[in-house]
């Protein structure tokens, strides 16, 4: 890891489950001081107790929805004054079907989670980062974040905030010694399918395991990246990237309703 040295501190949001479960386990190997932040404490209790004895690092938990202004400050209550070098601003949902047919507070409160709080947690963390000369902000995105996703259209939108602010956040840190990365997954095994209303459907598409998106980011870390894409699906919109935007929305509108048909 090129970011600090033992102890040194990590924020994951979203550690309950899926890709934040991964960043936190491969911070604590490690020898990180993880602070895990999601909302179901059941999951959290379990995270410290899975990765409590394997050490080297150690990790506490912050119950709190990030959504809300009491989760947010919950969070900065647990960070406190301690440095954080490096912040794994990870949590987020999404959601499937015609957004007439969605609730629409549970559409704002995606807003909220994977935008709002990326950006208010990043406040919290930089100041001193870039006051000490080092650490790293890692933004998951999604190979979603290149185009509008017809039927995913607010989720889609959500990661193409987290990706444009973490490309233009990089530039600003650019000789501070502080890093940003985005890193735009594919489709992963977790529980987010579940969580967006896909049930338990993975389609034809090849997922990825959560440990490709943890190993990809520190790779990306070590190469100057400010931005990785993980799996066959980010990198077949890596090829869609130069088409006409009307194009890859069209097909991405198609294999959707194709999709619900199903
Ligand atoms: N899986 C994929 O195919 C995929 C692909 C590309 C990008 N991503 C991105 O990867 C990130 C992690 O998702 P995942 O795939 O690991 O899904 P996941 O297994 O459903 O994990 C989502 C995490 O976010 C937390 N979370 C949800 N709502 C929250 C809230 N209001 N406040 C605090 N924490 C909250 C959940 O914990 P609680 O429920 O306990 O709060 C959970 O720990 C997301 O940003 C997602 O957009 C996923």
């Amino acid at each position: 890891m090129p970011i600090g040295s033992p102890p040194a501190a990590a924020l994951v949001t979203g550690a309950s489950s899926g890709i934040g479960w991964a960043y936190a386990e491969s911070l604590v190997q490690r020898g990180y001081e993880v602070i895990a932040v999601a909302r179901r404490e059941k999951r959290l209790r379990e995270l410290v107790a899975e990765l409590t004895d394997r050490g080297p690092g150690t990790v506490r938990y912050v119950v709190a929805d990030l959504t809300k202004a009491s989760g947010l400050q919950a969070c900065r209550d647990a960070l406190g004054p301690n440095r954080v070098d490096v912040a794994v601003l990870n949590a987020g949902f999404g959601s499937l079907g015609p957004l007439i047919e969605a609730d629409r507070r549970r559409e704002a409160d995606m807003v909220r989670l994977n935008c709002a709080a990326v950006v208010d947690l990043a406040c919290d963390v930089l100041p001193e980062m870039v006051g000490r000369g080092r650490g790293a902000v890692i933004v998951v995105s999604s190979a979603a974040a290149d185009q509008p996703i017809p039927f995913m259209s607010t989720y889609a939108a959500t990661k193409a905030f987290g990706l444009h602010f973490t490309a233009a956040l990089a530039e600003e840190l650019r000789g501070t010694g502080v890093r940003a990365i985005a890193v735009c997954p594919g489709p992963v095994h977790t529980e987010f399918g579940a969580a967006a209303g896909a049930g338990s459907y993975q389609g034809p598409v090849p997922f990825s395991p959560v440990e490709r998106v943890v190993e990809r980011t520190w790779e990306g870390l070590r190469r100057g990246r400010v931005r990785v894409d993980v799996g066959p699906v980010a990198a077949l919109t890596r090829v869609g990237r130069p088409l006409p935007r009307a194009l890859p929305t069209r097909v991405a509108a198609y294999l959707h309703r194709r999709r619900e048909r199903r």
